[in-house]
């Protein structure tokens, strides 16, 4: 038996929960688990569409058996891992991934165990679950998670399988436990902690005992607002991860800011193609006619070169207060940002499953979510701070709408590549001096892909 590890850090909220058993003093005599679900907490508000989905295009079904001209194995990761590291600091000769990496089953698969089993996940923010009993649902990898809001405030995370005969016990998005969460099959009952609490006729089970059976724990933390779940038991310390990058969000004040509206889209297209094209605007002045103007590719810099967490500034041109379609504030500045920050929107990227994009007046998310080798799902929010969005008048919509427009820009080239990385007449191209973010990327995903498989 264990308890929780609490938090103290400000940016911290809830715990990393170790796995454990609670002690259970009594059973409840009636099962009350029962649940309203519906829609989750961020969508529909301020009269907008709450759930948008990209274009579907149908990608060629099948992969062709010898790619790029190379019939050697799909898991030479270990060569890729060194062709990448022989690319070291310079930029020129470096290359974009082989084909398999963005179409293959088996490299589908790998990744599911080397990266997305191993690496803390952004599942959704903490403020769409307030009150306790407030859960989201997380399907990742072939599994399903429960996020759940506690009665203490702490968020946990479970397998979404019930320990008496495995049964998936909650398929809503999301929605709020009433006060026990419930199987729908025998009516096995736990709390928010995951203690089994009520176990109908198993009292008369000799041997039997509630507190054997917990729902299976996941590790989960919220760090400035973002729930992050781990499945690997042995995985290292949050604070670890992201050691780097601990504080600096702190100016934003990421952790009081709410949702004000999100977009959900599915993209046909490998999630890494999302990565790279977000990392870049080598694109833009062709792609965003409408971005290009506000953001020029000349000012951006990259403070983040190396790792899980790539990306940097650009500078707002002179007309442009922010990203929106007027090019004026939503609100006001957020507060606490210096001069500078004002004035400028930075891009950065989370590895695998997130994007932060810090605006003077807002901060623009995008949670990345694999839903097959060639299909993504992609959760945007627009977060602002809780009084902005309980003023009267507050509108979010020319933030909204811009956004919109430039990522559906996005998704489409996305889709196009990845028709384009399918084909058998694809290899290898040479990447410009304006991606070095992919570089970096492609590095640090070789080098996730090969850990422990090669000595690097
Ligand atoms: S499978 Fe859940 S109570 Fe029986
Ligand atoms: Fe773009």
């Amino acid at each position: 038996m264990g308890l929780p590890e609490q938090r103290q850090d400000a940016a911290f909220e809830g715990t990393i929960v170790v796995r454990m058993v609670l002690s259970v003093n009594h059973l409840e005599a009636v099962s009350t688990g029962d649940s309203d679900s519906g829609q989750c907490a961020s969508a529909h508000l301020n009269g907008l569409n709450g759930r948008h989905t990209g274009t579907k295009n149908t990608v060629g079904p099948s992969m062709p058996e010898k790619l790029n001209g190379n019939s050697g194995s799909l898991f030479e990761f270990c060569d890729d891992v060194e062709d990448a590291q022989g690319i070291g600091d310079q930029q020129m000769g470096a290359k974009t991934l082989r084909g398999e990496f963005f179409a293959s089953p088996e490299v589908y698969a790998q990744e599911t165990q080397q990266i997305f089993r191993k690496n803390w996940i952004c599942v959704g923010r903490a403020s769409d679950l307030s009150a306790a009993g407030d859960f989201l649902v997380h399907e990742m990898n072939g599994e399903s998670f429960i996020v759940v809001r506690d009665t203490h405030g702490r968020v946990s995370c479970f397998y979404n399988v019930c320990r008496h005969r495995g049964t998936r016990m909650q398929v809503e998005a999301c929605g709020h436990f009433k006060t026990r969460i419930q199987c729908p099959y025998h009516a096995w009952t736990y709390d928010f902690q995951g203690s089994l609490k009520n176990a109908p006729n198993m009292n008369e089970v000799e041997g039997f005992n509630v507190k054997d059976y917990p729902l299976q724990t996941v590790h989960s933390v919220v760090w400035q607002g973002f729930v992050f779940i781990n499945l690997d038991r042995d995985c290292p310390p949050f604070e670890s991860f992201l050691a780097s990058i601990l504080t600096r969000f702190d100016d934003w004040r990421l952790s009081d800011l709410v949702s004000a509206h999100h977009v959900t889209y599915e993209v046909q297209a490998n999630w890494k193609i999302v990565f790279q094209n977000y990392s870049e605007c080598y694109h833009c002045s062709l792609v965003h006619p409408q971005l290009n103007p506000v953001t020029s590719v000349k000012t951006s810099s990259n403070d983040f070169t190396e790792g899980p967490f790539l990306g940097g500034p650009m500078v707002l041109s002179d007309a442009y207060d922010t990203v929106s379609v007027d090019g004026q504030l939503c609100g006001d500045w957020l507060p606490g940002l210096c001069d500078e920050d004002r004035n400028r929107v930075y891009f950065y990227t989370f590895f695998p499953t997130l994007f932060i994009s810090p605006h003077p007046d807002y901060v623009l998310t995008h949670r990345i979510e694999r839903s097959s080798c060639n299909s993504t799902r992609i959760v945007c929010d627009w977060l602002f701070p809780q009084e902005v969005v309980d003023q009267t008048g507050f509108d979010p919509t020319k933030a909204v709408e811009f956004w919109d427009v430039t990522n559906r820009q996005d998704w489409r080239v996305c889709e196009l590549t990845q028709h384009g990385v399918q084909s058998e007449a694809y290899e290898p191209g040479p990447y410009s001096n304006l991606e070095s973010m992919l570089v970096a990327f492609d590095r640090h995903y070789l080098k996730a892909m090969a850990e422990e498989e090669c000595d690097t």
